[in-house]
């Protein structure tokens, strides 16, 4: 799976052990980013639909969640990575723009990148193959990737991971089927359908998901966008479209409150962490209308790696240093009393908050 901000690696264990407690048949991740969270609840025997609106989330949920790992012929899949594997180099756009007028990859992996874009798109686009080898690639990348785990910038020195040649991998893909939609949570929740367990885990802040995976957003697309600035952002970066209600300050507090009342599932859990725009406590408030209880399970967690360097100026120079490093995620699970209190047993490493 790819380095991805707000990623609940940490908090799997207990998420998965809440859809397990539960029974749930049939459950929702909403704002699914690597779907790890959604390859969980589906390892627990849950109908599993994941959501996101970012392109390259789209199809690490067609490839994880969607597909059934255990009726894809592996031997096509194989295949095909081979293929990939002997394509000649092609100097196309990731070279030119992420390897030369940027340095998110070293131009050796820039090429073998490009070369094995180009072919997925001409030969496997309209095969279920297409985001099987979209996720392999994405992957790769990520694994020889010059970066502190954002796009928004690169690191000075290339990266020691870089230096590798890229190399595909066959896709943990999981047995069970699934659902995959690429859509905003604040309008698709209530054509979704019914879950017993809804998870939300929407952005924390102003830091646009948009812009910080901006490259892995291109390779979903694969529409060559003009772009800005020194990361080469996409130029619709700046287009209102690409903008969440859920990274402004002003819009979140309404838009999670409305979303958290339109899903409809008999549990939902909200992640939220204390350096959030919303307080735990107005987040409980937001999750009372779901049932007669609304508990919150604590976690302490560490930030992500851009706040444990410390802060740099543009030559790479520590302008200042973090506050703290530490910050509490907070998972608060809302329904009918009878459904939630038995949950709060289901955290192994966190304090249960009543
Ligand atoms: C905190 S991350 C989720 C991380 C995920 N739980 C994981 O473990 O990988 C938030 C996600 O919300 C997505 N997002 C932002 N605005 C959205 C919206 N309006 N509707 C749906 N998804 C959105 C982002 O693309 C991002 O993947």
């Amino acid at each position: 799976m790819i380095k991805y901000l707000g990623s609940k690696r940490r908090l799997v264990p207990v998420l998965g052990e809440i859809c397990a407690q539960l029974r749930a048949r049939r459950a929702l991740d909403l704002f699914t980013g690597t779907t790890r969270v959604a390859q969980e609840f589906k390892r627990r025997g849950a109908h599993v639909t994941a959501v996101d609106t970012a392109w390259y989330a789209y199809l690490f949920a067609q490839c994880y969640v969607a597909l059934n790992g255990d009726t894809v012929p592996r031997a096509a899949v194989a295949d095909a990575l081979r293929d990939l594997a002997a394509r000649p180099d092609v100097d196309g756009y990731v070279t030119e723009t992420f390897c030369e007028r940027s340095r998110f990859f070293q131009p050796h992996n820039g090429r073998r990148i490009d070369a094995m874009r180009n072919a997925i798109e001409s030969d496997y686009r309209e095969t279920w193959l297409y985001p099987v080898l979209l996720t392999a690639l994405i992957e790769a990348a990520d694994r020889v990737d010059s970066t502190t785990g954002v796009q928004m910038a690169y690191v000075k020195q290339w990266a020691e991971r870089s230096y590798r040649p890229i190399e595909l991998r066959f896709p943990d893909l999981l047995a069970g089927a699934g659902a995959a939609r690429r859509a905003d949570a604040s309008t698709a929740t209530r054509g979704l359908g019914t879950f017993d367990l809804a998870y939300l885990d929407p952005p924390y802040n102003q830091h646009r998901y948009f812009t910080n995976y901006h490259v892995w957003e291109t390779l979903a697309r694969w529409d060559a966008p003009e772009h800005y600035g020194v990361a080469c952002k996409r130029i619709d970066a700046r287009d209102p479209s690409t903008k969440s209600v859920f990274n402004n300050r002003r819009t979140m507090p309404d838009a999670l409150a409305q979303v958290i009342l339109d899903v409809d599932a008999e549990v939902v859990v909200v992640s939220y962490n204390n350096e959030a725009w919303v307080t735990r406590e107005e987040l409980e408030a937001m999750c009372v209308a779901r049932g007669s209880a609304v508990r919150t399970l604590a976690f302490d967690s560490r930030r992500y790696v851009g706040a444990q360097i410390g802060i740099h100026d543009r030559r790479g120079k520590k302008v200042g240093a973090v506050s703290h490093l530490h910050n509490v995620e907070y998972v608060v699970c809302a329904g009918e009393a009878a459904r939630i209190e038995p949950l709060l047993g289901a955290s192994t490493s966190g304090r249960a908050q009543a």
